[in-house]
This record gives C-alpha cells, sequence and structure tokens, in this order.
C-alpha cells in the first residue's frame, strides 16, 4: 500500500529541501503545500484582487486552474499554464501569503486538493507508481494527513533557522542579512501562527531537531524515523 509521509516544519527548518531528498531517496511523489499557498497568493495579486476581501479571495482560489508537478528532483507550480515556480518565491510573495493562508476558506479548498494529491500518488498510474508521497507543509501532520503513516516536525533554532533563510534569499548569512531576514520571518511566523500550529508536535509526531545537523545527517534522520 502507498506510503503517506507528511512533515511539517517553520520557515527555515530545511523542510523542503529535505523534503525533497527523502522523496527521491524513496521514489515518491513530492507536495510542496507552501507552494499552493504561494500559487494562490500570487494568483490573486495577478488577477487584481484585494487580499483583504475575503470573499473574492476564496472565490478567485477555488477557480484557480493550479497544477502541482509532483517529481521531487523537479517540482513544478503551474496555473493556466504559466510557469510560476520562480514568480512565487519573489519577497512580494512571501510577504502577502500569510493574508491568503490565514482565510479559511482557502485553506479548505487547498486542503482539498492536498489530500487529491495524497490519494492521486497512491495510483498505479502516477509518478510515484502507487509508491506514495511525501507531503510538506505545517499543517499535512494535524490537519491534512493526520493519518499519514509517517509524520514529522522538523524544527531547528531561530539562530539556524534565520541563518539559513538568510542564505536562500540574500546569498550569505552576514549580520545584516540575518537581521534583514529577521523581521519579515518572525511576522510571517506570528501571522500563520493564528491559524496553524507549527512549532509543537501534535501527538504521534516525531520531532526531528536540524538545529546542529548538516543537509545529509537531517535526510538520514528523517529516513531513520521512516524506517523505525
Ligand atoms: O518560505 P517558507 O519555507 O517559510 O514557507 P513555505 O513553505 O513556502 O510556505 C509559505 C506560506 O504558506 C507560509 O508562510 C504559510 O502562510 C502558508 N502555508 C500554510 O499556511 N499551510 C501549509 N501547509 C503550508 C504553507
Amino acid at each position: 500500500s502507498p506510503l503517506v509521509i507528511a512533515i511539517d516544519g517553520p520557515s527555515g527548518s530545511g523542510k523542503s529541501s529535505v523534503s525533497k531528498a527523502v522523496a527521491r531517496s524513496l521514489g515518491l511523489s513530492y507536495l510542496d503545500t507552501g507552494a499552493m499557498y504561494r500559487a494562490a497568493t500570487w494568483w490573486c495579486l495577478h488577477s487584481g484582487i484585494e487580499l483583504t476581501d475575503a470573499t473574492a479571495v476564496a472565490d478567485a482560489v477555488r477557480a484557480m486552474p493550479l497544477v502541482m508537478g509532483v517529481d521531487p528532483a523537479a517540482p513544478t507550480v503551474t496555473v493556466g499554464g504559466t510557469d510560476i515556480g520562480e514568480a512565487i518565491r519573489e519577497t512580494s510573495i512571501s510577504a502577502s501569503v500569510s493574508a491568503v493562508a490565514t482565510n479559511l476558506d482557502v485553506r479548505a479548498e487547498l486542503g482539498r486538493l492536498q489530500r487529491a494529491a495524497i490519494e492521486e500518488a497512491g495510483h498505479a498510474d502516477s509518478f510515484s507508481q502507487g509508491r506514495g508521497i511525501v507531503a510538506e507543509g505545517r499543517d499535512i501532520t494535524t490537519v491534512v494527513a493526520p493519518d499519514a503513516d509517517v509524520r514529522v516536525l522538523l524544527t531547528a533554532s531561530e539562530e539556524a533557522r534565520l541563518a539559513r533563510r538568510s542564505l536562500e534569499v540574500h546569498g550569505d548569512a552576514d549580520a545584516a542579512s540575518v537581521e534583514a531576514t529577521r523581521d519579515q520571518v518572525l511576522r510571517r511566523d506570528a501571522d500563520d501562527s493564528t491559524v496553524v500550529q507549527f512549532h509543537v508536535a501534535a501527538d504521534g509526531v516525531v520531532t526531528v531537531d536540524s538545529s546542529d545537523l548538516d543537509f545529509d545527517q537531517t535526510v538520514q534522520a528523517v529516513l531513520d524515523v521512516v524506517a523505525a
């Protein structure tokens, strides 16, 4: 039967890169649910919708022609045929995504799409040929797939998270870059925390703390949880 691995964690915990590596090593599909919230934000901004208009945002997201490519070696995000994989990483999207992600109708709709993608990965004609999926985000272990075979909360100290995030966004982790990253990341975490709990492991969720682990060690730690 298909294997479902759910991985949650805050910004800078390394969950995207680690989840992709775990999926590749096990031959599973990979679903980046954060990319779906980013795509929804891009779609609303692109359509000229006020993010404060909750009804308009929810309607737009329900009509969004989103396609997620689930190959962990080359995941894609497409809306109406337009590849927005890079556009959704822009600072303007990061700054607005919490406004869309805190919309409960949006969460219901994207949650529905995420469950469908998880279900799809169990089919023989899917990318994983029925082997299963690694789905990562903020509420996968708790809301989207609480019955996943493996549930991991990937954490890291605030210091480690900011350094990683700074490296991703600014290309280095000197004091000034880390400071520039701090406000944005901590504010987004605080905003997200109003609707999703991702700092504390729920019952039955295994915590992997990556603060003192390098990338390969973190991937191995998650694979150890899968094998346990
Ligand atoms: O950039 P970072 O890795 O921190 O975040 P991401 O995984 O790309 O997710 C972007 C945003 O999507 C988060 O800040 C949340 O607002 C939202 N999100 C969510 O609400 N629920 C999820 N399961 C995944 C992401």
